[in-house]
């Protein structure tokens, strides 16, 4: 049994009654709050932007980060560029939702505190502590090793975070002779009463491949400010892979998960964990999302459900002062054939209008789609997405006889049979394919024309036919911005 510190306060609740954000006595966040404030016009104005995908009120987002039920509602933090829509400036931005479909931007959580040498607030995870209350283990990015970093709230919002005066709780020197490089991305888990975590990163200071590892520790104190090191939970000896990024170790349905971002489409693992002896046995493989989604966060619900978040990558061009969405929030469960499967949360159905079912009159921009289709013997079937009267499409996803979808730039094995079914999202420049009741999830970008709206499914060469289709236009949801202020 590890040893308990009593818990241990952390810093005194200043807040003042009508204090809503920590940019008020923050001159970091303040003046990261004014430039994003700015940048919203811009952002706002632009055709392309999705308009059901998550997205900040403007600029650059990466990861997923801190993802928490709590209180009713669905937090959602993520890697934010205040200044600019190129990667930067990490800080965390901080939204929430109560259907994980409409969502109120909230003022930036946590930014860099430069006077301790803090230069970005990199990716990491909430947890429950013991006291109830939540508190986020980030990595702090500085002129030094990486180092694990506490936060606890203030306030039951989630608004105002302090940082533990007890920071850094984890530095490199935890593993004694073991060196890691890219140390980071901290994700927590509890079981068997005692609070987990682990760690991304590689022993070959990314010069060759098969040296990826996940690092395992446990929390010695019950505010989470101690850890030990219990050793590599997970060593990647794939030459192909160089660092594994943003692992997230969580209970499903019985088993035991591991999703890795390793610097190429999200992987995962479905084994079992050994905590003892510190030892995660990968028993199936499978690729996560083969598009532009990466870097997992996880976060379970009132209803017990398992939810996937993931960034989805975009194409845009700078100029239109956003890049970068959140692919939908995904269901998880294992299926019978100890895969994976992976579902858009059902609750953007009710942003569906009137359905079409004539394939000449599928037209629009926000849209799900339906579609049965068989490649036949020596063919394929698929959808043109966006295209615009002659020109060629904008991004087109066919299904081959041979087996494989390829959805955009992404390929993937399915397998061969009579009838496949794809659920697909078209959120402007966006779009998710969902195959054979989240069989395989594929999220991508594309380089839309403003006025290319047409779908057009097709079928080519022997025995390939489209069985049937059903489109909706889909409604925007709403990105409440009244307190994305100071
Ligand atoms: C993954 C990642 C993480 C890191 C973060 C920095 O996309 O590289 O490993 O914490 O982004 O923004």
């Amino acid at each position: 049994m590890p040893t308990r510190r009593r818990f241990v306060q952390m810093a005194p609740a200043v807040l003042a009654a009508s204090q809503h954000s920590r940019a008020e006595t923050d001159p970091v966040l303040r003046k990261a709050m004014e430039s994003a404030r700015a940048a919203i016009p811009r952002a706002a104005a632009d055709p392309l932007r999705p308009v059901y995908h998550f997205h900040p009120p403007c600029n650059w987002n990466n990861d997923p980060n801190g993802t928490i039920f709590y209180r009713g509602w669905h937090h959602l933090f993520y890697q934010f560029n205040p200044y600019g829509s190129q990667w930067g400036h990490m800080h965390w931005g901080h939204a929430r939702s109560r259907d994980l479909v409409n969502w109120e931007h909230l003022p930036i959580a946590i930014g860099p505190s430069e006077d301790k040498g803090e230069n970005h607030i990199f990716s990491g995870a909430a947890i429950l502590a013991h006291d109830g209350r939540p508190r986020i283990i980030y990595t702090s990015i500085g002129n030094r090793d990486p180092e694990q970093w506490l936060a606890a709230p203030e306030d039951d919002d989630l608004l105002v975070w302090s940082k533990s005066p007890r920071n850094p709780i984890l530095t490199t020197a935890a593993h004694g002779s073991l060196k890691i490089e890219d140390w980071r991305d901290p994700f927590m888990f509890r079981e068997g009463g005692e609070t987990y975590m682990v760690c991304g990163g590689n022993t070959s200071r990314q010069r060759w491949g098969g040296a990826g590892e996940v690092q395992l520790y446990r929390a010695a104190s019950d505010d989470l400010t101690t850890w030990k090191h219990l050793g590599r939970v997970f060593q990647y000896r794939n030459r192909e892979v160089v660092n594994v990024e943003c692992p997230n170790l969580f209970k499903l349905d019985g088993k035991w998960v591991l999703i890795i971002s390793p610097e190429r489409p999200c992987e995962y693992f479905i084994g079992s964990l050994d905590l003892k002896r510190a030892r995660f046995e990968p028993e199936v493989f499978g690729v996560l999302d083969a598009g532009a989604a990466y870097a997992s966060n996880i976060s379970v619900d009132d209803k017990g459900r398992t939810i996937l978040w993931l960034w989805g990558r975009t194409k845009n061009p700078a100029a239109s002062g956003w890049n970068g969405v959140m692919v939908l929030p995904r269901i998880l469960s294992i299926g019978a054939d100890g895969y994976l499967r992976q579902q858009p949360a059902p609750e953007f159905e009710r942003l569906r209008g009137n359905p079409v079912t004539s394939t000449d009159t599928i037209r629009g921009d926000s849209l799900e789609l339906e579609i049965e289709l068989t490649p036949g013997q020596a063919g394929a079937a698929g959808l043109e997405l966006r295209r615009s009267g002659a020109a060629e499409p904008v991004s087109v996803i066919t299904f081959s006889s041979d087996g494989y979808l390829t959805a955009g730039s992404a390929r993937t094995l399915i397998g061969k049979s009579d009838r496949h079914k794809l659920r697909v999202f078209v959120d402007k420049s966006v779009f998710e394919v969902y195959v054979n009741d989240g069989y395989a999830a594929l999220y991508n970008s594309m380089n839309a024309g403003s006025g290319d709206l047409s779908v057009v499914p097709f079928a080519g060469g022997t025995g390939a036919r489209i069985l049937s289709v059903k489109a909706w236009p889909l409604q925007p949801v709403t990105f409440n911005l009244d307190r994305f202020r100071i």
